[in-house]
């Protein structure tokens, strides 16, 4: 599975995105280390504190089935379906990678790979 396949997922995914409050639809493809994929978008909902993000619906989806180890995420999205600018996941969606990942964890953007470690250097843990 290369980035750019990764990539693609996570674009189909965003067109399956509940997002009708916000118009701003997220896909993400999550890649585990034996090499499954399990894909999410956002849900919103209209009590607007219950939307969840593409990435935790893609977490929380493989850690159901049993899969805990990953290797990368690929997320896309934007307002309007425009996927051209880089969408960076939100505060909470590192918090929920970090409870799995290292600190190299590769998260694809449209503008590049990142690491956990270089989106949230300093993260909570027990
Ligand atoms: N959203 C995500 O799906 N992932 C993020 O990391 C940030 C934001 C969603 C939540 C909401 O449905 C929409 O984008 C606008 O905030």
């Amino acid at each position: 599975m290369t980035d750019h396949e990764l990539s693609e997922l996570a674009k189909a995914a965003s067109k399956k995105a509940y997002s009708r409050y916000s118009d701003f639809s997220v896909g993400a493809a999550l890649l585990t280390k034996d090499g499954r994929v399990f894909t999410g978008c956002n849900i919103e909902n209209g009590s607007y504190s219950l939307t969840v993000c593409a990435e935790r619906v893609a977490i929380f989806k493989a850690v159901s089935e049993g899969c805990t180890e990953f290797a990368a995420i690929a997320i896309t999205g934007g307002a309007g379906g425009d996927t051209s600018q880089p969408c960076y996941p939100c505060g909470a969606c590192l918090q929920v990678m970090s409870e799995f990942c290292g600190g190299g964890f590769r998260i694809i953007l449209t503008d590049g790979v990142h690491t956990l470690d270089e989106l949230m250097p300093k993260r909570f843990g027990l």
